[in-house]
């Protein structure tokens, strides 16, 4: 019999897969329970625009064909769309896989990766399966990026340093100040990847515009994502925007073909129209207020967010249901899926909630109330 633990690298035993957001599908074969709703994802409740369907459906008729590897057409309306040119564009399978991509071109053995504690929970699993690169600094005490920690623990072997702005899970941001402070304490053979997953929500005035900043400082990077606002998820499409230099070096490292054909498709017809975008950040920011006082009047504590979901602590909630994973099953049973933070290292009464639509945010309290009552 072959020992199988003894053939890996000791990083890949450490680690845990990702676990995600229970699936609607796996929750109703498992309860039972016919009428579910999941609020656990960071997924946009509003199903993709009927423009997109069109473009997929016209794209499935070439599934026999590969895509096209370059994706000549979208990256052109990317390109033109974000105001940059298209050899500063590199796309993946989900913004998930420039971040392999990055960690992978960047780190040698015994280089590192710095990113915030309590964030993206990609960013740990990825440097640990690489090298176990990865070094995480503590958030601050009102749950943002510790930007002069993190400025702080660069040595002589970082690579890169990835903040996720505004942060998953807590919804904080960091301002244009405090990055372009901590920018010129960045040396420039280090990269630093700023994960704008949730760009498109933000309406903080003083949210730093990362990709103005780029002519001053080359290495500097965005990814962002069609997962969130654009209601792509399911289809997986990410990408990055940096110098050419750099993008040019990342696309020796990607898969060829790794963003499929409808991807292609679905975000050009997403591009063309931005009006879209901007009602569905609207929508997004009055269920979230909405939802966030709604939370607060039934005993959380809610952390500002410029995100489409919400951390919530239970502070104000009886003891017995102080527990983040007891809330989370109670909340399952009635069909109402959110995720417990305990996996993101944020303790046993910390719980993320998804905005979802309006009448699932009100079916949602409702649970929470009926379960504290
Ligand atoms: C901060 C952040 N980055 C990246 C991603 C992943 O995006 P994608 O679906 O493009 O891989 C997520 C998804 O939840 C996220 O929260």
């Amino acid at each position: 019999m072959i020992d199988f633990k003894s053939l890996f690298r000791p990083g890949i035993l450490a680690t845990r897969p990702y676990s995600p957001g229970k699936p609607i599908c796996e929750v109703r074969r498992e309860l039972g329970l016919g009428d579910i709703i999941k609020l656990a994802s960071n997924e946009n409740p509003e199903g993709p625009l009927p423009e997109v369907l069109e473009a997929i459906a016209e794209a499935a008729c070439d599934l026999n064909r590969y895509p096209d590897s370059s994706a000549f057409r979208l990256t052109e309306a990317l390109a033109a769309n974000l105001g940059v040119t298209p050899d500063e564009l590199i796309l993946g399978n989900g913004s998930n896989e420039v971040i392999d991509i990055l960690i992978r071109a960047l780190v040698s053995p015994g280089e590192n990766v710095i990113f915030s504690q309590h964030s993206f929970i990609v960013y740990a699993l990825t440097t640990a399966v690489h090298f176990e690169c990865g070094r995480a600094v503590p958030l601050t005490a009102d749950d943002r990026h510790d930007l002069p920690a993190m400025a702080a623990a660069i040595d002589a072997n970082t690579k890169l340093v990835i903040v996720c702005n505004p942060n998953n899970p807590t919804g904080t941001y960091n301002t244009a100040d405090e990055f372009t402070a901590f920018m010129k304490q960045v040396p420039p053979r280090v990269v630093v990847a700023v994960d704008e997953a949730y760009y498109e929500y933000v309406t903080a005035p003083d949210y730093p515009q990362v990709l103005s900043m780029r002519g001053e400082y080359p290495n500097l990077v965005s990814l962002r994502t069609f997962s969130k606002i654009h209601s792509l998820a399911g289809l997986r499409l990410g990408y990055a925007i940096g110098h050419a230099g750099l993008i040019t070096e990342l696309h020796k490292t990607r898969e060829p073909f790794n963003v499929n054909s409808l991807s292609q498709a679905a975000a050009v017809a997403c591009l063309q129209n931005p009006a879209a975008v901007a009602d569905r950040a609207r929508r997004n920011e009055r269920e979230r207020e909405r939802l966030a006082r709604n939370l607060e009047a039934i005993g959380f504590q809610v952390v500002p967010s410029q995100a489409n979901f919400l951390l919530v602590r239970c502070g104000g909630c009886p003891d017995r249901m102080k527990s983040a994973l007891l809330l989370t099953t109670s909340m399952l049973m009635k069909g109402v899926i959110v995720r417990p933070m305990h996996a993101f290292g944020l303790g046993e009464g910390a719980l993320r909630i998804s905005v979802g639509l309006p009448e699932e945010n009100d079916r949602c309290v409702a649970a929470l109330r009926e379960i504290l009552s």
